[in-house]
């Protein structure tokens, strides 16, 4: 059996747990191939509810081994606490079914100094990170410079992660005019950490491979989107890692001939946290209405930060890239009651670029910020769409706004949510 990905086809936050929740239950492994702790999943089981940044969310499916492979960075302390919050509720993510990659890269207190740092010097042309060391952790791992995960099982961790934070330390104090870090208590601190996750220390590709070749599924399970991808997206407005479809295969270590399906998750209009470019945001009572006021879980706020997102009409354009960077097989529409009472609707057909007009991106996203989106615009509805489980149930309106978003996606639709329960859902026909 192959491997099935779901990729943000988005900015991230596009409901991507939704498809996890769903797909899980009939997979063997649930992999998390990319990024780390500034992804933030929400999964609910029943009147449950579990927040995830590290851990797959896929694991709450009992019969699931849940991998982090080497295209993540993990932050010790905050995989630990994961871990722990688990069990107390009783879910087992014991070494047997909890598996970390020897070569995915640790995030030190240093990272994260550096992160707030570089953040606070480029003042307002910042990134708008999540400040969780991210980028500077990707930065060690391609200067060579990084501690791993496999680092933990040698006699001398501590003093690899002394050395690195020492390293740190001079930037810290010569660039950027900081206090340095306590090296030594942070080596200590980490050698405490490496005791109990040394058994979950593996060669996920192994792993993955063995359940592949016995006839077993995985699942990958994106982070953060296609428009954050450090290539591919709207750089230098992007994470560190490659979310993408191909960044399966490296974060993985699997080839692309294991992939069948690729699944990308789209919301029915557009967010986007931090900053960069974004050519569909409403600041008015539209991107008001919806962002939501934040009394509801599933409002537009950040799960990792709480900063309320921006919001904005649907850009098809992007999308469209979207299914193109990724091999997109199929796409999976959340939040679509969210519109409901929105009349008329818009969505980005095109932009307006240097006097022309484009139906695809004209230079990759690096245009985006001069681009003026060109709309186009449909009836909305009003009628209450939470409990449609079929086509059928939807109101001509809705049916015709996923229709247009077939069309221009040229990829058909598997489901689109209708609310934030598991069965507020309406499958569509293949
Ligand atoms: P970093 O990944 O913390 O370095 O942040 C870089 C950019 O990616 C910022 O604009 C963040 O807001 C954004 N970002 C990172 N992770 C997520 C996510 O899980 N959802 C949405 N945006 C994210």
């Amino acid at each position: 059996m192959p491997i099935t990905i779901i990729v943000g086809a988005q900015w991230g936050d596009e409901g991507k747990g939704r498809v996890t929740d769903l797909l899980a239950a009939e997979a063997d492994i649930v992999a998390r191939y990319s990024g780390g702790d500034n992804a933030g999943h929400t999964v609910t089981v029943g009147s449950e509810i579990f927040k995830l940044h590290l851990v797959p969310s896929g694991i709450v499916q009992p019969g699931t081994v849940g991998v982090m492979g080497a295209g993540m960075v993990i932050n010790p302390k905050k995989l630990l606490a994961e871990i722990d919050g688990l069990a107390e509720r009783g879910l087992d993510v014991s070494p047997d079914r909890l598996k970390l990659s020897a070569a995915a890269h640790l995030i030190l207190p240093s990272h994260l100094a550096l992160d707030g740092a570089s953040e606070e010097a480029l003042g307002a042309g910042a990134i708008g990170t999540t400040r969780r060391g991210i980028g500077p952790a990707y930065t060690d791992r391609a200067a060579r410079a990084g501690v791993r995960g496999g680092d933990m099982l040698a006699d001398d961790f501590a003093q690899r992660v002394y050395q690195a934070v020492e390293a740190k330390n001079r930037v810290l104090v010569e660039i950027y005019g900081r206090e340095p870090l306590d090296a030594e208590g942070i080596a200590d601190e980490y050698e405490g950490y490496a005791r109990r996750l040394r058994p979950y220390v593996a060669d996920v590709s192994r792993e993955v491979h063995q359940v592949l070749r016995a006839g077993g599924r995985v699942l990958a399970e994106g982070a953060q989107g296609t428009l954050l991808d450090v290539s591919h997206g709207t750089y230098p407005f992007v994470t560190s890692s490659s979310p993408i479809a191909g960044g399966v295969l490296t974060g993985l270590g699997v080839g692309p001939k294991e992939v069948d399906r690729v699944i990308g998750v789209t919301k029915a209009f557009q967010t986007r946290v931090g900053e960069g470019p974004m050519p569909t945001e409403l600041t008015g009572s539209v991107g008001q209405a919806l962002r939501g006021t934040g009394a509801n879980l599933w409002d537009e706020y950040g799960t990792t930060t709480g900063r309320p997102r921006r919001c904005g009409w649907l850009d098809l354009v992007l999308l469209r890239y979207a299914v193109r960077i990724n091999g997109l097989t199929d796409l999976v529409i959340t939040k679509l009651d969210v519109l409901t009472g929105l009349d008329p609707l818009r969505v980005c057909v095109a932009y307006r670029y240097q006097g022309q007009e484009w139906d695809d991106l004209p230079f990759g996203p690096n245009a985006l910020a001069e681009s003026e989106p060109v709309y186009a615009e449909l009836a909305g509805w009003t009628k209450d769409i939470t409990g449609a489980r079929e086509e059928a149930d939807l109101p001509p309106a809705a049916r015709g706004y996923l229709d247009l978003i077939e069309e221009r996606a040229g990829v058909p639709i598997f489901f689109a949510s209708v609310g934030p329960e598991r069965e507020q859902a309406v499958h569509l026909a293949p």
